[in-house]
């Protein structure tokens, strides 16, 4: 077995953190949250009552033989479905479980370090032998915090960036298998995963899992967000009336002079201190 991802005693201090994991490489802690934290943490029965309701992300991924049998369902689900699901190879996975289940919320406690203004949600997922998602990789950093059960993990030495996915199946599994290393986590082990690197984990003995995500906003998610502010603040959305259009404006073509214009008009609102609010507001209320 490598030791290309590092094991640590505890979690790196705030310098070390940026400096030499966060976006670069994978690292586990062992015993990394405490099992007060853990046992605070919604349970399997709760987390199935949440696939129940409507407007909550959930799925139920069952691993087959090949890659090519796996299957996704999406939720909300039948309360039946979870007596006529077998006792292996399965998975049910659920967003967002911090803001629906409070307490879960806890989890965030000992991420201190990290920025938390940029987590997404709490994604957990409660999992049996032989469950799990498949060789994957994410566009966001994750926490993964094992919670009761064990799990085995390989995870990748670097990140991918022409990944290949198999077709046809309603899951991201990547065609190819990638070099990384392996091991086995108990409740309350750590894995910090950056985006990109490729992960697989499957399941040992009953499992729940939560993911702690960072997802930063693509710029056109950005723009438009910050698009729907602009249209109800009277005082920043003042229509465009060429107000310094001159000789070299008449025709077809703009000139290059009233390019400019809407250059620094638009820096002019990114600048203002309305945009800053708005951005730290954003992230506060994100989700
Ligand atoms: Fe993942």
């Amino acid at each position: 077995m490598s030791k290309t991802v590092e094991s640590l005693s505890s979690f790196p201090d705030e310098v070390e953190f940026y400096q030499n994991y966060w976006n670069k490489k994978p690292f586990v802690v062992r015993k990394g949250v405490s099992e007060i934290i853990i046992n605070g943490l919604i349970s399997a029965d709760e987390l199935a009552g949440l696939s129940l309701e409507e407007d909550i992300r959930s799925r139920i991924v069952r691993s087959g033989k090949t890659p090519q049998d796996w299957i996704c369902e999406h939720g909300p689900f039948e309360e039946a479905i979870f007596s006529s699901l077998p006792e292996r190879n399965w998975s049910l996975l659920v967003q967002d479980v911090e803001k629906n289940h409070p307490p879960t919320a806890d989890i965030l406690d000992p991420f201190g370090f990290s920025p938390c203004w940029l987590i997404d949600d709490v994604m957990v997922s409660y999992s049996t032998p032989g469950g799990g998602v498949g060789p994957h990789l994410d566009s966001y950093h994750v926490f993964l915090i094992q919670g009761m059960g064990k799990r085995s993990w390989k995870i990748g030495r670097e990140k991918i960036r022409k990944e290949k996915y198999i077709e046809g199946l309603d899951l991201k599994i990547l065609s190819e298998e990638f070099i990384g290393d392996e091991f086995e986590v108990e409740s309350g082990d750590v894995i910090y995963i950056p985006p990109l690197f490729p992960h697989s984990g499957e399941t040992i003995d009953e499992s729940m899992t939560y993911s702690v995500g960072f997802l930063g906003p693509s710029m056109a998610e950005l723009l438009i967000e910050f698009g729907h502010y602009i249209e109800e603040q009277e005082s920043l959305n003042s229509r465009y009336e060429g107000g310094q259009l001159d000789a070299n404006s008449s025709g077809e073509d703009m000139d290059e002079s009233e390019i400019n214009n809407f250059r620094t008009s638009l820096t002019d609102l990114i600048r203002s201190d309305q945009f800053e609010e708005w951005l730290r507001r954003y992230f506060k209320n994100e989700d």
